[in-house]
This record gives structure tokens, sequence and C-alpha cells, in this order.
């Protein structure tokens, strides 16, 4: 791809804690369109990424740009979807995505009409005037997304947002997040443990290993689209799949390496 296809540059990225370091110089890019999945074992410093990509958190050094502006605080350019579910309980779904419209200043009546267009897309509209709280897990994720894709992102940044759900809400969800990505203009950076949900959704997989976090490696995901459930049994995928769970074992147990020295040591 070419430098024009670039909409996110991450550059040499580091982000220090107190104790430790959870991303070491990072650098990568992020094309237009795409849906980049992001894996790595517990603590290698997904989060950390995603919240610097939003703009919630900054790197120690480094930098990250988003169509060659550099990042120094969240913005409506960058949606975010969190495990935890963050509707405003005391709003109906439709009030929830229209909130997301009235708050860039558009009119109320065509931000409700919007707003019931999107509550369509995420397959909703005998739920538009219930409350979070009468939804199940799976709907007021859809909610949440449709909220922050009424207000036209261009990036999406998702950690872990179906991590709360059952496998087959899981599944559904998945299917729901492509659908929604072949209608709507948007980049999309999804982080997730689940390495069949990584090769499912995405273009290419960024796979990070940890301590500190830095890059492994950048995967392609050539299959091909629309994704079926089916393919999932399928040779390409399970290669993939087993080629993923490979590198990041072999991380982990280079990582267990000193704890392993240690314990020698003390025996
Ligand atoms: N606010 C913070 N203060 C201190 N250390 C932090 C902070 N946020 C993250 N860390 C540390 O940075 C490292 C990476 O954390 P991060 O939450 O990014 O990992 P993760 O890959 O998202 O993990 P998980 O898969 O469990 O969600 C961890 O060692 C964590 O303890
Ligand atoms: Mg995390």
């Amino acid at each position: 791809m070419s430098d024009t296809d670039t909409l996110i540059e991450v550059r040499q990225v580091t982000r220090r804690f107190a104790e430790s370091t959870a991303i070491k110089e990072v650098s990568f890019d992020v094309y237009r369109g795409e849906l980049l999945t992001v894996v790595g074992s517990s603590g290698c410093g997904k989060s950390t990424l995603a919240r610097m990509m939003a703009g919630l958190d900054s790197p120690t050094s480094g930098e990250i740009s988003i169509d060659g502006k550099v990042i120094d605080g969240p913005s409506p350019d960058r949606g975010m979807v969190f495990q935890k579910y963050t509707l405003f309980p005391w709003l109906t779904v439709v009030k929830n995505v229209m909130f997301a419209l009235t708050v860039q200043g558009q009119g109320r009546r065509s931000a409700e009409s919007e707003a019931m267009q999107w509550v369509e897309m995420i397959g909703l509209s005998d739920f538009a005037h219930r409350y979070p709280h009468e939804l199940s897990g799976g709907m007021q994720q859809r909610v949440a997304i449709a909220r922050s894709l009424a207000a036209r992102p261009k990036v999406l940044l998702m950690d872990e947002p179906f991590g709360a759900l059952d496998a087959q809400t899981r599944q559904k969800m998945q299917h729901h997040l492509l659908t929604i990505c072949e209608h709507v203009d948007i980049t999309v950076v999804f982080i997730t443990h689940d390495l069949d949900e990584a090769i499912f959704l995405a273009d290419r997989v960024l796979v990070l290993k940890p301590n500190p976090g830095e890059i492994q490696d950048i995967v392609n995901v050539s299959l091909p689209k629309p994704r079926c459930i089916d393919l999932q049994f399928s040779h390409a995928f399970v290669e993939l799949r087993t080629k993923l769970a490979s590198m990041i074992h072999h991380a982990d147990e280079e990582e267990d390496l000193p704890m392993h020295m240690l314990t020698m040591k003390h025996a």
C-alpha cells in the first residue's frame, strides 16, 4: 500500500509507568478502511496502546498521528468502545445514540431521525425506546457501537468489546461489526484475547509480546470476504490460528525465563 493509504502512524512509541514499561518503541501504520486486530497475552500493553490512540493517555516518548496530525487528546475523530457497557442508563436506546449527534450541535429533529437509522442498522428498532437495563449485554454493546459510529469518527477503537458476552452472542456481534464495516467508511482497531475473533474480523493482526510490550509481528489475513462462520473450519484459518497461538506462546515462554532462573537459584 502507498503512504496515502495510511491513516494512523504510530512512531517509536514508548509508555513507561513507575514500575514497568508497558509499551516499548512500537511503530506501525493503520491503513485507511482496514480492520486491524491486536492480540497478545494479558498485560502486554494492548489497552495502553488503545488508550494512547484514543488520546486518553500520552506516550512517554514517540508520537501517534492521525491524518498527519499528532494526537494530543481525545477527539470526535476517534470513537471508543470498551468491554464494560458505557451507555447512559437514564437515556433510552435512541436517546443514547442521539446524544452523539446533539453534542456536536445537530438539531433535535434531524438527530432523532438519524439516530433511528442507526438503531435500525443495529437491528434494534423494536427496542428504540427501552432503557439500557432492559437490554441484554449484546444489545447494549450494539447500541454503544452505534452511538460511537453516529459521531462519524474516522477511527473506531475497540478494547475487548465482546469480552463479556457468551460465545454465541459474540459470534453474532462479530457478524454485526463486519456488516457495519461494509456499509460505513470506518477504520477499526480491535483488541481481543480471542484468536478466532482476531482472525475472523481482521485484515491484519498485530501481535504484541509482553514485558516490555513490543511488536512481535503483523500478520496479513487474506481470507475471503464476506466472512462466514464456517471459515473457522477452513485449512487456511486453522493454519493462521496455529501460527498466532505459537507466536504468543513462545513470547510468553521467553517472558517466563527469568522466573525459571529465579526458581533454580533458590532451589
Ligand atoms: N495506569 C497504570 N499505572 C501503572 N501501570 C499500568 C497502568 N496501566 C497499565 N499499566 C501496566 O502496563 C502493563 C500493560 O497493561 P495493559 O492494561 O495495557 O495490558 P493489556 O494487554 O491490555 O492486558 P489485558 O489483556 O489483561 O487487558 C501492565 O504491566 C500494567 O500493569
Ligand atoms: Mg486490556
